[in-house]
C-alpha cells in the first residue's frame, strides 16, 4: 500500500480491480510486473518509482533529469508562471498590475507574507526596512580591501556572506522572529552594499543611507550623491527603478532560487545562503545576461550589422544574449513592461542609441525561422541593461541591480522551504559512470598520460 494514498502500488497484470483515475500504470518489461502510481497535481513522486525493482536487493528505479528539465523540486505558493502563455503572477496578482500600482517594498511584503499590506502594515514594513539600511563600519573597511577594479558582483557576494559574521543569532533559522529580523536586515542592507560596491569601483567615498527617502530614492542617493547638500533623485527614474525591481523580485524555481533553497536546506544561515544565490545569479546564462547584452550590442555597433550578427549566431557562434528562456516559450511579460519603461526613461535621459540596435535584433530574430522554431523571444535581460545604461550605470553593475530586488524573492522562497514539512536537505542521486573497483597502483608502476575519463 502507498503510505499516503492507501492504494496498491504494485498490481498483478490481470487484475480486474478498478484503477484510481488519478494514477499512472506502468509495466516493467524487465520483470513483467505492472505498477500503479498515484498522480497528484500532474506529477508522480520520484520516490514511488523506487518500488520498481528487478530483485529484492535492487535499489529501485530512479528518474534521470540533468538540469531539472522536468522535475518539480517543491510546492510553492509564491510565483505562478505559464511559459507558453507568457503569464507571471506573484501570489496570484498579475505582474502587469503590480508593476503599475505598487512600490517595490509593497511587492516584497506580498512575496514574503502572501498578502498585500494594508496602509498601516506597509508603513510599518517600510519603517522596519529603513531602520536596517545602515551597515557596520567594519564592512566599509572590508570593501576597501577590494582591488580598485573588482567586479561589483564579486564584492556583493562577499559582503553579503560577511554579514553572517555580524549576526551570529542568524544561525537560529527555526525561530520565526529571528528569521524575520534577518529578512528585514537583508532587504534593508542590499541597496547600501550595492551602492558601496559601485562607489568603490569609482574611488568615491561611501554615502550613508537617508531614511527619509523611499527605497529606490535612497539607493540613488547612496549611488550618486556628490557634494550637493541633498541629492534629489529624478522621480521618473526612481519610479522606473522601482518598476524594474518589482519585475525582478521573484521568478519561481530559477537557478539562483534553486541555489537558495539547496544551500538553505543544509540550514546554513540566511547571509551565507543569500551570498550563494547571488553567486548563482552572477553567471552569464542567468542574471549576468543583462551585462552580456550590452557587450553584445557594443560588439554589433550599428543597426546595419545586425543581419551579419544573427547569421553568426545561427551558424553556431555564440548565443543571442537576452534571448531564450527555460520556461518562457512566448514573449517574456517582463520584457514587454520594460520596453514601455524604457520610453519613459529616455524622455528624461535622452534615447540610448543601443535601443535601435536592440529593436532591430528583436525584429529580425522574431521573423527568423531559427528563432521561431526554438521559441526564442527577448527575456527580461534584453532591454533592462539599455535602461540601466541610460540611467548612468556601467554594465558591471547591472546584475547587482538584479540581485537587490531578487533578495526579496529568495528570502520568501527560503522561508517557504523552511516551513515545508516535506523538505529535507537537498541531495540528488547520480548515475555512477566511473571505474568498477580496482586495486591501488604504486607510483613507479603507473603508466604515463592516463587521463581520468570525465562524463
Ligand atoms: N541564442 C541562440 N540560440 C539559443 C539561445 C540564444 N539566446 N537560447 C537557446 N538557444 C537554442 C539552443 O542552442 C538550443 O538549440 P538546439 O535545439 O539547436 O540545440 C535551443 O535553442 C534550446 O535551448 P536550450 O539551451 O536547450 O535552452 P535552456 O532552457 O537550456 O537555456 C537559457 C535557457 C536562458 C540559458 C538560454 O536560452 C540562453 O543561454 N540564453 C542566453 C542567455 C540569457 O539571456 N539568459 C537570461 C535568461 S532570463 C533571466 C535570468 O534567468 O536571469
Amino acid at each position: 500500500m502507498h503510505p499516503e494514498t492507501g492504494y496498491l502500488a504494485h498490481t498483478a497484470p490481470a487484475s480486474d480491480k478498478p484503477l484510481p483515475e488519478e494514477s499512472l500504470t506502468v509495466t516493467d518489461n524487465r520483470t513483467g510486473k505492472t505498477y500503479t502510481i498515484p498522480v497528484s497535481d500532474g506529477t508522480i513522486r520520484a520516490t514511488d518509482l523506487r518500488q520498481i525493482k528487478t530483485a529484492p536487493d535492487d535499489f529501485g528505479l530512479m528518474s534521470y533529469d540533468p538540469a531539472f528539465l522536468n522535475t518539480a523540486s517543491c510546492r510553492s505558493a509564491i510565483t505562478y508562471l505559464d511559459g507558453d502563455k507568457g503569464i507571471l503572477r506573484y501570489r496570484g496578482y498579475p505582474i502587469e498590475q503590480l508593476a503599475e500600482r505598487c512600490s517595490f517594498l509593497e511587492v516584497a511584503y506580498l512575496l514574503l507574507n502572501g498578502e498585500l499590506p494594508t496602509e498601516s502594515e506597509l508603513d510599518d514594513w517600510v519603517r522596519q526596512v529603513s531602520a536596517h539600511t545602515m551597515i557596520h563600519e567594519n564592512i566599509k573597511k572590508f570593501m576597501d580591501g577590494f582591488h580598485y577594479d573588482a567586479h561589483p558582483m564579486g564584492m556583493l557576494i562577499s559582503a553579503v556572506a560577511a554579514l553572517s559574521t555580524y549576526y551570529r543569532e542568524a544561525r537560529n533559522i527555526h525561530e520565526p522572529h529571528i528569521r524575520k529580523l534577518q529578512i528585514t536586515r537583508l532587504i534593508g542592507k542590499m541597496p547600501t552594499l550595492a551602492a558601496h560596491s559601485y562607489r568603490h569601483s569609482l574611488g568615491l567615498p561611501y554615502v550613508y543611507p537617508d531614511n527619509e527617502l523611499s527605497y529606490t530614492k535612497n539607493f540613488m542617493h547612496m549611488l550618486w550623491k556628490k557634494t550637493e547638500p541633498k541629492y534629489s533623485a529624478n522621480p521618473v527614474l526612481a519610479r522606473a527603478l522601482d518598476i524594474l525591481f518589482i519585475l525582478h523580485a521573484d521568478h519561481e524555481q530559477n537557478c539562483s532560487t534553486n541555489t537558495m533553497r539547496a544551500v538553505g536546506s543544509s540550514q546554513a544561515d540566511p547571509y551565507a545562503t543569500t551570498a550563494a544565490a547571488i553567486a548563482a545569479l552572477s553567471g552569464p546564462l542567468h542574471g549576468g545576461a543583462n551585462e552580456e547584452v550590452l557587450r553584445m550590442l557594443d560588439e554589433i555597433g550599428s543597426k546595419d550589422r545586425v543581419p551579419a550578427y544573427i547569421a553568426q549566431i545561427k551558424a553556431g557562434h555564440g548565443k543571442l544574449m537576452g534571448f531564450g528562456h527555460r520556461v518562457y516559450k512566448n514573449y517574456d511579460p517582463r520584457a514587454r513592461i520594460i520596453k514601455r519603461v524604457a520610453e519613459e526613461v529616455f524622455q528624461v535621459t535622452g534615447r540610448n542609441p543601443k535601443l535601435d540596435i536592440a529593436l532591430e535584433l528583436e525584429r529580425i530574430a522574431l521573423e527568423d525561422e531559427f528563432f521561431i522554431r526554438r521559441k526564442l523571444y527577448p527575456n527580461v535581460d534584453f532591454y533592462s541593461g539599455i535602461i540601466y545604461q541610460a540611467m548612468g550605470f556601467s554594465p558591471d553593475m547591472f546584475t547587482v541591480l538584479f540581485a537587490i530586488p531578487r533578495t526579496a524573492g529568495w528570502l520568501a522562497q527560503w522561508q517557504e522551504m523552511l516551513e515545508d514539512g516535506e523538505q529535507k536537505i537537498a541531495r540528488p542521486r547520480q548515475i555512477y559512470t566511473g571505474h568498477e573497483k580496482r586495486d591501488f597502483v604504486r607510483i613507479e608502476e603507473r603508466a604515463p598520460g592516463r587521463m581520468v575519463r570525465v562524463g
